[in-house]
């Protein structure tokens, strides 16, 4: 067998008692701003949602104000862009899927909204894939010499087939400037970041939830706990 199961990672937001790391779903956001956006579309989240990274409403309108989104000139009818303001949605990267399939050896890169719910494994499959890219193993070519990854295709053990169309995203350390305090843009923490940001923009309130959940658990043990007592306390005399 030469696929791989996802490598372990472990982030902020795991468990039921999980934070957002906001400054590590910045960092991804960058990174999907930079790197991910020229293929993928992120077509659920609003530029207003980023207020769940820490960011304030003036840089959420220059963040907006810095796309182009699709709108129609209003005299001619015409398509048109025009810039962005906090309730647009990203813009996607293609007109349509064939637009997407034409630009990718007829594969169609997936909107990342949901992907780390779509997918098993989740942020760590989108790690491990991110991260995955090598050469073809000689052993597997011995053994199934029809297996070689084809022109345009690109070896992943990660990925379910093992030749996958995107090519290798995150390619060298650096590629995305941190900010100050940052910590050093590898490979690695890139890929990383981008997964802990794909696990926000599936689920932004998934830290209010278990925080809620926490909630509820803590009260309905008191209540019984208090039920118990009581029960006690009305049947004393009974006994
Ligand atoms: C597929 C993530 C950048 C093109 C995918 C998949 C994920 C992903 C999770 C789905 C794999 C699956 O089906 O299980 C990312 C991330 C990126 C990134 C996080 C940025 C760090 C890019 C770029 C391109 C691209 C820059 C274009 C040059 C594609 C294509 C597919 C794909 C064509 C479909 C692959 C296939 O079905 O064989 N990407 N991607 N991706 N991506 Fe990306």
């Amino acid at each position: 067998e030469f696929h791989r199961e996802p490598k372990e990672l472990h982030l902020a937001s795991d468990g039921p008692f999980g934070k957002w790391d906001k400054a590590q779903l910045q960092r991804g956001f960058q990174v999907y701003k930079e790197v991910c956006a020229a293929c993928h579309s992120l077509e659920r989240v609003a530029f207003r949602d980023l207020a769940g990274l820490g960011y304030n409403e003036a840089e959420i309108k220059a963040i907006a104000k810095s796309y182009d989104v699709p709108s129609i000139n209003p005299d001619t009818g015409e398509p048109a862009t025009r810039k962005g303001i906090p309730a647009d949605y990203f813009p996607k990267p293609y007109a349509n899927e064939t637009a997407g399939r034409a630009a990718n050896n007829n594969a169609y890169p997936p909107d990342l909204s949901l992907i780390t719910k779509a997918r098993e494994g989740g942020a760590a499959y989108i790690y491990s894939l991110l991260t995955g890219y090598q050469n073809q193993p000689t052993e597997l070519l011995k053994q199934f010499p029809d297996v070689k990854t084809p022109e345009g295709l690109h070896y992943n053990p990660y990925f379910a087939n093992l030749n996958i169309a995107m090519p290798k995203p995150i390619v060298s350390d650096g590629q995305v400037t941190y900010g100050e305090g940052a910590p050093a843009a590898t490979v690695d923490q890139m890929a990383k970041d981008v997964s802990a940001f794909l696990v926000w923009t599936a689920e932004p309130k998934l830290v209010n939830r278990h925080r809620a959940g926490m909630a509820v658990l803590i009260f309905l043990i008191m209540a019984t706990v208090l039920g118990y007592m009581a029960y006690q306390n009305i049947w004393a005399s009974a006994k």
